[in-house]
């Protein structure tokens, strides 16, 4: 008889977590982690996302496994949310034992995904944007945001930030949640008028808008010998950023390529457009950047992988810092045969006195 312990972080306890770890510092430690495991890309078992579509929105379920732990995300993405009061995007997910199919961690994962999100995109940009890239457009000025903003100031170097929303006030709640860390990098950041101007003489474009629609924020008149974009919003069918010329233009580098053939701004181009997978740049089996005037694009949709490493990088801070809390999602059963004597409840204390502080 063993009984089955799931930990797990709420999402107010996840945010104290990365408050005290530092947002900066949990960026990085994800950026290393998902690193660490894009370059054993071999030992996961990998699938795209299972997504269920309707006129609003996408709800997926992401799943991946390695020989120990298997990993799964919740998550939607409904671009009108905004508008009743609720995030575009919410997520949830879990860590399981491969062994016994135990679930031993849930967690929150909106605040995650934002951290994990701009943290691949922070390890892709390391490879591939110019050496030297001092200024970022960043076109959607969301929830996304300041963390991809956050990353790239604090961790890539970037200095002069161009920002752009069709909301005013977007652009402006950016703007002030990030002063101080612009003040402490020395970095300025200023709102723009347009797409254009933003973008215009920028090192990298990162883009992040939310429309359910094949939008065209960037089109190939505005790219620059050298541009890296981080195209993050265009995740699921019917749902692009990039007109199909800047891609032609570009060396396009993806997550897991079934998937973004299908929800990328890659669901644009023919079959044959050749793609590179990221992980194929990380184990050096696959050039990153050609040249300094090369353009490259990493088309990101999110995959289930980066959520696996965000999951385990949180389990070990949260259990580091005493914010994981035990749950009891699985029935404690004396015998594990006898599923029906969990029904006689009189013999079993309340369920209250089950749930304690880890
Ligand atoms: N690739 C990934 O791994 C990943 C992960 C998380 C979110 N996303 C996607 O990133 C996008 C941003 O997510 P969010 O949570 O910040 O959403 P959000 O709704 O909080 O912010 C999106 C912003 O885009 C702006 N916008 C819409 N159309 C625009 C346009 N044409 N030009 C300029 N701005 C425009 C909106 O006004 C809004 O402020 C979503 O599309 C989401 O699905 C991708």
């Amino acid at each position: 008889m063993s009984a089955v312990h799931t930990e797990f972080l709420s999402a107010s306890n996840a945010a104290r977590l990365v408050a005290r770890t530092g947002v900066v510092e949990c960026l990085r430690l994800m950026a290393d982690a998902i690193e660490a495991d894009f370059s054993r890309w071999q030992d996961f078992d990998k699938s795209a996302r299972v997504a269920a579509h309707s006129a609003h929105g996408v709800i997926e379920l992401m799943p991946v496994a390695d020989a120990t732990d298997y990993a799964f995300k919740y998550v939607n993405g409904h671009p009108g949310n905004t508008r009743h009061g609720l995030p575009t995007v919410m997520a949830f997910g879990a860590l399981a034992d491969v062994a016994t199919g135990a679930p031993r961690f849930v967690s929150e994962l909106t605040l995650t995904t934002a951290l994990r999100t701009a943290a691949t995109s922070l390890m892709v940009a390391r490879r591939l944007a110019r050496p030297g890239s001092r200024s970022m457009a960043l076109i959607g000025n969301g929830s996304q945001s300041e963390f991809q903003a956050l990353a790239f100031v604090s961790l890539l170097g970037v200095r002069e930030l161009r920002l752009f929303d069709v909301d005013a006030a977007a652009s402006a709640k950016l703007l002030r949640n990030i002063t101080p860390t612009l003040r402490e990098h020395g970095a300025t950041a200023r709102i723009c008028d347009s797409t254009e101007d933003a973008v215009r003489g920028a090192d990298i474009v990162t883009t992040l808008t939310a429309d359910k629609a094949r939008a065209t924020i960037v089109r190939a008149d505005m790219l620059a010998p050298g541009m890296h974009l981080n195209a993050v919003g265009g995740d699921c069918p019917g749902k692009t950023e990039l007109a199909a010329a800047v891609l032609a233009r570009a060396s396009v580098f993806v997550e897991y390529e079934p998937q973004t053939r299908v929800e990328g701004d890659l669901q644009q181009m023919p079959a044959d457009f050749v793609v590179t997978e990221f992980w194929r740049v990380v184990q050096g089996l696959a050039p990153g950047r050609s040249s300094d005037d090369d353009i490259t694009v990493f088309d990101s949709v999110g995959f289930a992988l980066e959520d696996y490493s965000a999951l385990r990088t949180l389990r070990e801070l949260g259990r580091r810092a005493g914010l994981l809390e035990s749950i009891e999602l699985i029935p404690d059963l004396p015998d594990p045969k006898d599923l029906f004597g969990l029904l006689d409840l009189s013999a079993r204390p309340e369920p209250s006195r089950h749930l304690r502080r880890a």
